[in-house]
């Protein structure tokens, strides 16, 4: 078997894994309770009408279970879902025969949907609002416009931040669900969840040192899960620990709080290059070679939420929290 044959077979197992440990009901999925309690109206009350359930715009940071919240939907609803994401639709004939194939009441996800091109974008208008889409036919002096109808549908977008997108868009979501971070003792209950779905043994110190290293996340607690049993199976009898994590998680340089090498190069190189700043955005991203969208929706969240970093009107600034964290005395003014 040549190489890439295996590494498919490796990506599909990673693959139908990842699709194992997803909640199928709105009742097995943990934490967000506001979005959940909310989102279960809605639900209710559209299959009670028979109606397709209102757009749903889901945002917040990376790894928060926005993909998956948008499953456990329709399988709520009883509905297909389709899913993409903006940056595959690269023209408005994409998106038309998406819509194209959609029955009466389902559903179509878009991931990343800040990144649609506009011309698509504009697409989107009269298909969310009046279920029509008007799309010019042929070329040159053949090219005309074609008035087609849609089954009415729902929309779900998601994306870390809503602020991203264009305000006409913006407007047509009916729900808007701000997804937060996990708390601990929310990842411990998946943890534990998505050890008994690996056929692992972990045991209540082991689940809960690897929720607190979690940066709040659920993606980054799956993976550290499996990196954890790696190391527990090679290197202990194959039982999740508080040390078999500890040790795992050391090796991969997650520290005590959860922070990864990324988190920590940045607070570093504020706290080492600008003396813990203010220091502007894009200064920062050509320090740590990373660019300033990476920065500001998936590294600098978790590092506010946590409070070790702020941002003021002049930039960015290291908290006494965040310099305590670095284990770096924090400069008091003389
Ligand atoms: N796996 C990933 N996210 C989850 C969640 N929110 N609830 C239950 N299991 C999950």
């Amino acid at each position: 078997m040549d190489e890439r044959v295996v590494s498919t077979e490796v990506q599909l197992d990673e693959d139908s894994i990842e699709q194992s440990l997803r909640p199928q009901r709105l009742k097995e999925y943990i934490g967000q309770e506001k979005v959940k309690q909310e989102l279960s109206i809605y639900i209710e009350a559209a299959k009670k009408r028979e109606e397709a359930l209102d757009h749903v715009l889901l945002y917040g940071p990376p790894g928060l279970g926005k993909t998956t919240l948008a499953m456990v939907i329709a399988n709520e609803m009883n509905v297909e879902i389709r899913t993409t994401s903006g940056p595959a639709i690269e023209k408005s004939g994409d998106l038309v025969a998406l819509l194209n194939e959609l029955n009466p009441g389902d559903i179509l996800f878009i991931d990343e949907i800040h990144r649609l091109p506009r011309m698509v974008e504009e697409i989107l208008y009269s298909a969310m609002e009046d279920f029509y889409i008007d799309i010019i036919v042929g070329q040159g002096p053949s090219a005309h416009p074609v008035h087609f109808p849609l089954p009415p549908f729902t929309l779900i977008g998601a994306t870390t931040r809503a602020g991203l997108l264009s305000a006409p868009l913006r407007d047509r979501f009916g729900i808007l669900a701000h997804m937060e971070y996990y708390t601990v003792k929310e990842l411990d209950k998946i943890v534990l969840r998505s050890a008994e779905v690996l056929d692992t043994i972990i045991n209540a110190e082991g689940s809960l040192e690897v929720a607190r290293r979690s940066r709040g996340t659920p993606r980054i607690a799956n993976r550290l899960l499996k990196r954890v049993r790696d190391f527990a199976q090679v290197k202990g009898d194959g039982t999740v620990t508080k040390n078999a994590a500890s040790l795992a998680l050391e090796l991969l340089r997650v520290d005590k709080e959860g922070l990864d090498s990324v988190d920590q190069k940045l607070l570093m190189t504020m706290i080492q290059m600008y003396s813990g700043g203010p220091v502007g955005l894009s200064t920062l991203a050509a320090n740590i070679s990373e660019d300033t969208e990476t920065i500001e929706d998936m590294i600098e969240p978790y590092l506010l939420q946590v409070g070790f970093i702020q941002r003021t009107p002049r930039g960015r600034m290291v908290t006494a929290r965040g310099y305590e964290h670095m284990n770096i005395p924090f400069p008091t003014n003389p």
